[in-house]
């Protein structure tokens, strides 16, 4: 079991951006969790690709980046040239996960599969040999600053149970309302990422605030 945390830039002061990201370098984080939304799958929108592209050149964490958007095979390509480490799609918005993840893969970029909280673990055996991440969304997705939903640790400890069985060597990571009074359960249920935006971005200390929760 590993413990990584992968602060979310969605929370973060956009117009003071540099200096956002300068807190989260001088940090023991793991990656910079970038969400891209498109109004459609999520109703939010967040940002493209001038504004990832100016994340990767300021930021000296590899870049997480978590698609919201429909159909996402159109764009895999695309985000994978920018240089990212992680590329995660959502299972709900994708008509052939299979070949996303391959596609992921091909570019040689970590894959992901993020599920829904209405989204069963179940889902992810056909595909689980071939991740590097499952992503839980412990919210529903498009908007930081939500309760995290507590029927997320028995179901990470259900998809753990998989993931073993399956003996995949994919890293479960949890987005959403995460914070110190939830963070030592999640780990502890067998999540070894962390994703948080709130909890980081609007701390005085976001260089402490992931040192917190990494400790938890
Ligand atoms: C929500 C996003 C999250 C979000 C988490 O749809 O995927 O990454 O930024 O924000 P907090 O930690 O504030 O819930
Ligand atoms: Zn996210």
């Amino acid at each position: 079991m590993s413990r990584h945390i992968s602060p979310s830039i969605l929370a973060a002061d956009f117009s003071n951006l540099d200096k956002e990201i300068d807190r989260i370098n001088q940090s023991k984080a793991s990656w910079l969790h970038c969400d891209i939304m498109d109004g459609s799958y999520v109703p939010n929108i967040s940002f493209g690709f001038p504004v990832l592209e100016h994340i990767k050149k300021l930021s000296k964490k590899p870049l997480d980046v978590h698609l919201m958007i429909v159909k996402p095979e159109r764009y895999i390509d695309r985000f994978c040239d920018l240089g990212i480490d992680n590329l995660t799609v959502h299972i709900e918005a994708c008509l052939h996960l299979h070949r996303a993840v391959q596609q992921i893969k091909e570019k040689g970029v970590k894959a992901g599969v993020s599920l829904n909280p209405g989204t069963p673990v179940e889902s992810l055996t056909e595909i689980l040999g071939d991740l590097d991440f499952v992503l839980v969304m412990s919210v529903n997705p498009g908007f930081g600053g939500q309760k995290l939903i507590e029927n997320t640790f028995d179901k990470v400890v259900r998809l753990k149970q998989l993931i073993t069985a399956s003996k995949s060597h994919a890293l479960i990571q949890v987005d959403g309302g995460v914070d110190l009074s939830n963070a030592h359960k999640l780990f502890d249920c067998g999540v070894d990422v962390l994703i948080a935006g709130t909890e980081v971005f609007h701390a005085k200390d976001p260089v402490l605030a992931v040192e917190h929760l990494l400790n938890a």
